[in-house]
């Protein structure tokens, strides 16, 4: 062994989808109030950590390598997703009647978001066909990642900042 190897983004970030999908998998058989509020709490955790990373960070580098469309798609999706995480976290008395099927949604969100991400053409494919340097885009992102998880665990996750919505009531 030689100690870890620094990821590339596009290994890093895949592996940010392998453990939410792991932590919604665990989500589906989990039994108990308690045990399913931790799960759904780290699930939101991981999440906006991703979400976080990938727009600061590696959809801007993308720009002029990812089709324009696509990656505008990402945000909105990012958003959506972000929306159901508040939901979630605030654990209302609405929230409660809902609550399994808020996360189930979010997960079909994810699953979506990962699939354009990694599918044949996708994303990070067209992403590794540029020039990219996606070694040092690594870094940036595990530097990033360290540093939230760091300030998230001390405080909380901040409130949704929304790219693509205006704020609406309804
Ligand atoms: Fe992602």
């Amino acid at each position: 062994m030689t100690g870890i190897k620094a990821q590339d983004a596009i290994a890093l970030l895949k592996e940010d989808h392998r453990t939410v999908a792991r932590l919604f998998k665990e989500f589906e058989s989990a039994k108990g109030d308690d045990r399913k509020e931790k799960l759904a709490r780290q699930i939101c955790l991981e999440l906006s950590i991703h979400t976080a990373i990938e727009e600061e960070i590696f959809y801007p580098a993308c720009q002029g390598t990812v089709d324009e469309d696509l990656l505008k798609e990402t945000y909105v999706e990012h958003d959506a997703a972000k929306l159901l995480m508040a939901e979630i976290e605030a654990g209302s008395e609405k929230c409660d009647e809902f609550f399994d099927s808020k996360v189930k949604v979010l997960q079909e969100e994810i699953e979506h978001h990962v699939e354009e991400e990694e599918k044949p053409g996708g994303l990070f494919a067209q992403a590794r066909k540029g020039k990219m340097d996606l070694d040092s885009l690594g870094e940036k992102l595990a530097a990033r990642k360290k540093e939230l998880t760091g300030s998230y665990k001390a405080t909380g996750l901040p409130e949704p900042e929304l790219t693509t919505m205006e704020e609406v009531s309804v």
